[in-house]
């Protein structure tokens, strides 16, 4: 598959997660979701939004656009992609925070979870709606048929290997 159609498609689940827990957020608010929900959604957002679709982004598409002579507006879009992926990052650490915090009895981190939620879904829209509307349009146009083959393989094996990696980790955690 064309790397730019997979990631593309990535975004089409990372948005329906995104509808799927804007929907939840009137239940979560009443704390009537299992605490299992918010685990999940961290779960999601870590392994699959960042580890494996930011890191294909930032490790080979994003590597192989950054290295082509583009406009000077584009150059500016993957600089900002770039430090959304840093902000997504964040927010998803902190959310992680506030969720442990929760856990353990904190009945203030309620209202941030809450807040934090819903800026995350606003923000991260947002970012989708520049990859797939400006920013992987205007790029594709930089790489020609050989590189989007050798790029559609890079982005397999990095896919092959993410499930390994994430299970490396688990049982490196469990051990400690
Ligand atoms: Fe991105
Ligand atoms: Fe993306």
């Amino acid at each position: 598959m064309n790397p730019f159609d997979l990631i593309i498609r990535e975004h089409t689940l990372i948005l329906d997660l995104l509808n799927a827990l804007e929907k939840k957020i009137p239940t979560i608010q009443k704390q009537e979701e299992p605490p299992c929900f918010l685990h999940d959604v961290l779960d999601f957002f870590i392994t699959y939004g960042d580890k494996t679709h930011h890191g294909k982004e930032e490790d080979i598409l994003f590597r192989e656009i950054g290295q082509k002579n583009l406009k000077e507006n584009l150059k500016k879009t993957l600089a900002k992609l770039l430090e959304e992926h840093v902000e997504a990052r964040e927010k998803i650490q902190k959310l992680k925070t506030l969720h442990e915090k929760q856990q353990k009895g904190d009945t203030n981190a309620h209202t941030e979870i809450i807040s934090l939620l819903k800026s995350f879904i606003t923000f991260y829209r947002k970012h989708i709606d520049t990859e797939n509307n400006h920013f992987f349009k205007e790029a594709l146009s930089h790489i020609n048929e050989k590189e989007l083959e050798t790029l559609s393989k890079e982005c397999a094996e990095f896919d092959r290997s993410m499930i390994h990696e994430k299970y490396k980790q688990a049982v490196q955690a469990m051990s400690q």
